[in-house]
């Protein structure tokens, strides 16, 4: 099953490459169907550094003020041995060993799209992490949500951002991490408002409660953890990330969710729920529940795979046999890939149905 996520994730960048071709094609839809999890939340409430203790790297551009400008579309692979590395949808075949690199290059490639100012764009950037240390994800950093445009952004950016992170959260099929900082009132949450309108039944969306080492002396976080504060469909959890200090300093990520999974286990309050609290966890929460989603909409994604070979074939023709062109060579390698697909929904349809009738 770990199988179907990276197949997934494979179609995506297929989609990916084909979007370069042109919209004409079937392929965007057949993009907005396959499940994906979004981070929102308000800006520094710590949405790109859930992501990052979920990835178990440092690679994101973090701070305070406004950072992630494009929405970053990242999927994690797990692969069984070898050196991990990052490849971005942008620079095809270059692999990056080196994960500093990667921070500057997805902030040299927000600047390349935005002009060196604080303004905001709606194209993804794509980036792939290939690692033995990760589960098999698909996870979208987004721009965080704001009350006022800061100096030198566009009187519109508070409202565009806000268009920005709808438009991926309301999709029904996208999964909504909404990110609340624990040392802020969790009725002025920005994760939770905006999930809220989009997902009023908390169907689809897993809180995460973030900065409880910075909450008030003599308070904790309690009932929201245990759901009575806010409630969800499936449980919260409350995360420890590093602060900025522990980012000037270096702390690396393993002593980072090592001090995590202590600070639950030996805080009096936390310690009967500490197995569900931390970044470890929630990257299996989030793996687990991508392959069930996955898993139910198997059939739906198949007839759109479908469709789509069908689309593609007629494109195919219309440019023409022998495919000499680069579109035509592209069109044909995403064909093939949908062709590999269909068997594996195929095979996995034999194995839910009761009887297993053949499709
Ligand atoms: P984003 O704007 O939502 O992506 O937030 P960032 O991940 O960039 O974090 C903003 C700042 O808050 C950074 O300086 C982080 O180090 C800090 N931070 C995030 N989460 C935590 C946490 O759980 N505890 C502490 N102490 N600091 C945190
Ligand atoms: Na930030
Ligand atoms: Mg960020």
């Amino acid at each position: 099953m770990e199988n179907l996520i990276a197949l997934v994730n494979r179609l995506q960048r297929a989609c990916t490459a084909l979007g370069d071709h042109g919209d004409e094609s079937a392929l965007p839809t057949l993009w907005d169907a396959l499940p994906s999890i979004a981070v929102v939340g308000g800006q520094s409430s710590g949405k790109s550094s859930v992501l990052e203790s979920i990835v178990g790297k440092d690679f994101l551009p973090r701070g305070s003020g406004i950072v992630t400008r494009r929405p970053l579309v990242l999927q994690l692979h797990r692969i069984d041995e070898g050196r991990e590395y990052a490849e971005f949808g942008h620079l095809p075949r270059k692999r990056f060993t080196d994960f500093a690199a990667v921070r500057k290059e997805i902030s040299d490639e927000t600047d390349r799209e935005t002009g060196r100012s604080k303004a905001i764009s709606t194209v993804p950037i794509y980036l792939s992490i290939y690692s033995p240390n990760v589960v098999n994800l698909t996870l979208i950093d987004l721009p965080g949500l704001t009350k006022v445009a800061v100096d030198g952004q566009p009187e519109s950016t508070v409202q565009d951002i806000e268009n920005m992170v709808r438009s991926y959260i309301e999709k029904p099929n996208s999964i909504i991490l909404a990110i609340s900082p624990a040392n802020q009132d969790l009725a002025t949450s920005d994760a939770i408002k905006i999930s809220r309108e989009v997902d009023p039944k908390g169907e689809r969306t897993f809180g995460v409660l973030t900065k409880i080492d910075l909450m008030d002396k003599g308070t904790d976080a309690v009932d929201i953890l245990e759901g009575r504060a806010y409630k969800l469909q499936f449980p919260w959890i409350g995360v420890v990330n590093r602060s900025q200090q522990d980012i000037n300093k270096n702390v690396d990520m393993i002593a980072a969710r090592r001090r995590e999974r202590e600070y639950f286990a030996q805080t009096p309050e936390y310690k009967h729920f500490a197995h569900r609290m931390g970044s470890e966890h929630l990257g299996k929460v989030l793996s687990k529940h991508l392959e069930t989603v996955i898993k139910s909409r198997i059939p739906g994604l198949q007839s759109l795979i479908n469709k789509t070979i069908i689309e593609l074939e007629s494109e195919l023709s219309r440019l023409g046999k022998p495919i000499a062109t680069d579109a035509g060579g592209k069109l044909y390698m995403i064909m093939e890939i949908c062709r590999v697909f269909d068997g594996i929904f195929k095979e996995h349809l034999d194995g839910i149905r009761p009887g297993g009738d053949k499709v």
